[in-house]
């Protein structure tokens, strides 16, 4: 395929995916609105319009919870039952919470990495590229702003209690790399009670199981789901009931870049300095945060179990954290672009493409067909080529984003890709994907 092609299928997937005025996640696997797919679907759409953009942002944010939170899930209410599981009907108990925004319950009661203000910021970005459309882009971020700062505010209160500068998560959902070897150890620990039955709707738009996360696996994100519903989402109490509490160093380094985003936001509508140095000082407690979590023997960042107080040793692409969150520090930066070029990641000779797996094919979780567990995502291509090219190294992120490239021209736009043989993997025509291509071909 050609670079035309490539746009004209990402195209036709966003508006194959395009409920008007949002857009699901993919076709049949991911029937709602996904909070950080959207951020991403956000940064795509711009190329095409901006308004459009604009408008998938604003309509994840009506549904922000008042404590804050950007839920993980926004329910589509014309989405059949049967299209999704857990869908809005299991998580109403839970959504029954004094924070839930009023009204039926359409939300679930987790949270997604928080990419929102990245992409808010790019919005305004495109359109002074393109000299078009800056006054609406404007409008939009003196909408948005108060409440990206209160999601931050949100993250940097409720879900880090300790002031350590990292987020907490109640469930590997939350991370958005479910059944990543990030949260083996910390997953099994997670006694499993009473689960209600249910049926893995999942499996039946996927052509191979092995693609998606195992029964025991599945068992225990049920279970931490009806654990957060008897909490009714009280941060406080999951603090103190939830056997899964982890910090998560992926999605702590993307809230150092969203704050540096928010910043610049700050800056754009006018917000009082207080707001500017309360961000600031988020931005320097998340490097802080994150540095402490340096893993020399991996010589990779690594989250940490809140419960068995220990590292989560994994080797997988979230220990690349401190270089998506713009490291300052040379001998870090250093060394992680060596780990990542390394036959631990992109360096190994057996790769259909020098892309980094989602988990290293050294450590011992790795699984070259399931899911977070060794495929390679476009849509963590992006992340990473976007943070080398933050950090000037331009010749390393121009390699990454030429092999992304060459491997969607199979037209796919698949959710994640084998490693090895280069398969499209999950779901076909997922919108992430497309919005990455275009992003990388505007
Ligand atoms: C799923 O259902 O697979 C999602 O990752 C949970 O958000």
């Amino acid at each position: 395929m050609e670079p035309e092609d490539i746009i004209a299928r990402a195209v036709a997937v966003l508006r194959e995916n395009d409920m008007g005025g949002w857009t699901r996640a993919s076709p049949t696997l991911y029937p709602h609105q996904w909070s950080w797919d959207s951020a991403f679907i956000a940064i795509g759409l711009a190329h095409l319009d901006t308004g459009r953009a604009a408008g998938e942002l604003t309509a994840l944010l009506a549904n922000q919870w008042r404590n804050g939170k950007i839920p993980h899930i926004v329910f589509n209410p014309k989405a059949p039952p049967e299209s999704y599981f857990p869908g809005p009907e299991h998580w109403a108990s839970a959504t029954d919470s004094p924070d839930a925004p009023s009204g039926p319950s359409l939300t679930s009661g987790l949270c997604q990495p928080p990419v929102h203000a990245i992409a808010a910021r790019h919005i305004l970005e495109v359109a002074e590229a393109r000299n078009e459309g800056i006054d609406t882009a404007r409008v939009f971020l003196e909408e948005a702003y108060p409440k990206l700062f209160a999601w931050h505010r949100y993250l940097a209160t409720f879900r880090d209690p300790e002031d350590s500068g990292l987020v907490t998560i109640y469930h590997p959902w939350e991370s958005g790399t479910d059944n990543s070897p990030r949260w083996t150890s910390a997953l099994e620990r997670v006694e499993v009670g009473e689960i209600p039955d249910y049926e893995r709707l999942d499996l039946d738009h996927v052509p191979d199981p092995a693609e998606r996360p195992t029964g025991e696996e599945y068992d225990r994100f049920i279970w931490l789901v009806e654990v957060i519903k008897d909490a009714r989402c009280d941060d406080a109490v999951l603090q103190r009931t939830s056997p899964f509490l982890a910090k998560d160093v992926l999605a702590s380094a993307i809230l150092v870049k969203a704050n540096e985003a928010l910043l610049d936001m700050a800056e754009v509508v006018g917000a009082p300095e207080e707001d500017r140095t309360k961000i600031s000082a988020w931005i320097e407690r998340g490097r802080e945060g994150l540095e402490e979590r340096w893993d020399p023997e991996l010589g990779l960042c690594l989250d940490y179990d809140l419960r068995a107080d220990e590292p989560l040793k994994a080797s997988t692409i979230a220990g690349f954290a401190p270089l998506i969150a713009g490291t300052g520090d040379a001998e870090c930066r250093e060394g992680l672009l060596g780990v990542l070029e390394s036959p631990a990641f992109t360096g190994n000779p057996d790769l259909y493409k020098p892309l980094p797996p989602s988990t290293s094919p050294d450590d011992v979780g790795f699984s070259p067909r399931s899911y977070w567990r060794g495929p390679v995502w476009p849509v963590m291509n992006w992340l990473l080529w976007w943070s080398l090219k933050g950090l000037g190294e331009r010749k390393r992120a121009e390699r990454l984003k030429d092999c992304a490239l060459a491997q969607l021209s199979d037209g796919h736009f698949g959710e994640y890709y084998e490693p090895f043989t280069g398969e499209a993997l999950g779901s076909d025509d997922q919108s992430w994907t497309a919005a990455v291509a275009l992003d990388w071909l505007a």
